[in-house]
């Protein structure tokens, strides 16, 4: 298999672009949880420079929770299966919840995580958000509450997604030409 450097990354999703929708989401939630106390879970690794760019937008009191989980293997195709690496979290019975995610691609992963908060606590709210929803490829019937940019059926990488562990530090949002 070919080595992909960077030179075969093609940008769909500058940082001013990035820069300017977050804003947007931001001024969205800043208005729908103004004065509320809300735990926000990033969940790593991907979702990493997308939450830590938007929390710096929001304005209501928030608690930063992490959690870790993996779905893919070391090729592109998802494997449907979601792995809890690490998923403690504290007691978020009549909290507002929102969880930060980097791509909704099968819905696997969005599912198992509203399952998962649905079995272990009641929840005042709760709102699944996505920088990048590939509605395409849904195998399960969920939605994300609200989105960065919808994308088709291409592999990406860059501002936290990867590729074998690799490319998470660009600042933009690229995919791999084959
Ligand atoms: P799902 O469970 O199939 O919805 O996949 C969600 C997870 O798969 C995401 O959190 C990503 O980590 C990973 N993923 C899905 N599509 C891509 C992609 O195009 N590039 C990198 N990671 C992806
Ligand atoms: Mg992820």
């Amino acid at each position: 298999m070919k080595t992909i450097t960077k030179t075969d990354i093609k940008p769909i999703f500058t940082k001013d672009m990035i820069e300017k929708r977050l804003e947007e989401m931001a001024e969205t939630l800043n208005r729908e949880y103004k004065d509320k106390e809300v735990y926000v879970i990033c969940v790593l690794k991907g979702a990493v420079l997308f939450a830590m760019d938007l929390i710096k937008k929001l304005d209501f009191p928030l608690k930063l929770e992490f959690i870790r989980l993996s779905s893919y293997g070391s090729d592109k195709i998802s494997s449907g299966k979601v792995n809890a690496v690490d998923i403690s979290l504290p007691d978020l019975n009549g909290k507002d919840v929102i969880v930060l995610e980097d791509i909704i691609d099968t819905g696997h992963t969005a599912q198992f995580l509203s399952s998962f908060l649905n079995h272990n606590f009641k929840v005042a709210s709760y709102k699944f958000i996505s920088l990048l929803d590939k509605k395409c490829r849904r195998e399960i019937d969920i939605d994300p509450d609200m989105y960065g940019f919808e994308i088709d059926d291409k592999f990406l990488v860059g501002y936290g997604l990867d590729l074998d562990g690799l490319f998470r530090n660009l600042p933009y949002v690229g995919y791999v030409e084959d």
